[in-house]
């Protein structure tokens, strides 16, 4: 696919996402309305919408057609609410997110806490009424996701990571971490978007996997560029991470040996993307592309 073409789909995509994000969630003066504002503010503000883009383009990849804009704000609502915690005073303690204050700053840790709370059963909302006539497709995404965010996964990964180097530098414990916090909502980003598409068991677990090593992949890049990024590019503080102690990639086994890693897993996603019949030609160029990204 030429870089042209990928740029167009991809503009397309996020514009997708933007315009499924304004539809489905619920307007900034809806009562509460600090609430409701604190929580359309952090989705609004500028993500690079990464999941919903992985999960409409994993659902196009088997169907052209197939209907996925509930499954990828769901996604986004979950990713939100984990950023807003993520940056609150008890966790990370982040003043800034997508270039702009983070939630607890521009309304206050109790708004900020209780949008996240909000975002997160929002999500299945969204879905359980956007399938309700295909019942077993929203108990399988519903399944997916609510493993994913759980406290084996998103929650797991954020609770171990909260111990930072302090809990331990093992490659295991940082395994689980990275698994956890980031790759399995990308897993579940393009398993989602497989299974709406149509893919069978197989290829779901092919998407699956794909996400998983693009995931690690993507927090490893992360690391890197709280290490070396500008901060307005990238729309939050650099050197976070070692202030706060966190343990890393980078920091168990160096830049160089990282870089090696986010190329390895890169090559890995993609060989399990060309294993099934879905085209997958746009998201393996996008996979390619979040390896070098610079925010
Ligand atoms: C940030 O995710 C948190 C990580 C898992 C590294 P993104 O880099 O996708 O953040 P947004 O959505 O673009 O703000
Ligand atoms: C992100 O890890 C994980 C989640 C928010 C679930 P980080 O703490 O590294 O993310 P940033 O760097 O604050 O975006
Ligand atoms: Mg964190
Ligand atoms: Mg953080
Ligand atoms: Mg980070």
């Amino acid at each position: 696919m030429d870089a042209a073409l990928f740029q167009s789909r991809h503009e397309a995509l996020v514009q997708q996402a933007e315009n499924a994000l304004q539809q489905l969630t619920p307007s900034a003066d809806t009562r509460p309305a600090r609430l409701h504002a604190a929580m359309r503010y952090s989705l609004e503000a500028g993500g690079k919408r990464l999941r919903p883009v992985l999960c409409l383009a994993a659902a196009q990849a088997f169907n052209p057609s197939a209907k996925a804009d509930a499954a990828a704000v769901a996604l986004e609502c979950i990713h939100t609410y984990s950023l807003i915690h993520d940056d609150l005073p008890c966790m990370d303690n982040s003043d800034l997110r997508r270039g702009r204050p983070s939630c607890h700053k521009a309304f206050d840790e109790a708004i900020a806490l209780l949008a996240g709370d909000a975002l997160l059963p929002l999500a299945f909302e969204v879905i359980s009424k956007a399938y309700a006539d295909q019942p077993a497709l929203a108990c399988s995404l519903v399944a997916e996701l609510s493993k994913t965010a759980g406290s084996t996964l998103l929650v797991g990964g954020q609770t171990e990571d909260m111990g930072g180097l302090a809990g331990g530098a093992t490659d295991e414990r940082l395994e689980f971490i990275l698994l956890g916090k980031t790759a399995a909502m990308l897993s579940s980003s393009l398993a989602m978007g497989a299974i709406i598409g149509g893919a069978n068991k197989a290829e779901v677990e092919h998407f699956s996997q794909a996400g998983r090593s693009a995931g690690i992949a993507f927090q490893l890049v992360d690391d890197l560029l709280d290490l070396s990024a500008d901060a307005s590019r990238l729309g939050k503080p650099v050197g976070a991470d070692s202030q706060n102690g966190k343990l890393t990639y980078a920091s168990l086994h160096g830049i160089e040996a990282t870089r090696q890693r986010i190329s390895t897993l890169t090559e890995e996603a993609i060989r399990h993307l060309q294993a099934t019949r879905g085209d997958s030609a746009f998201l393996a160029v996008l996979i390619t592309r979040m390896a070098s990204r610079d925010r």
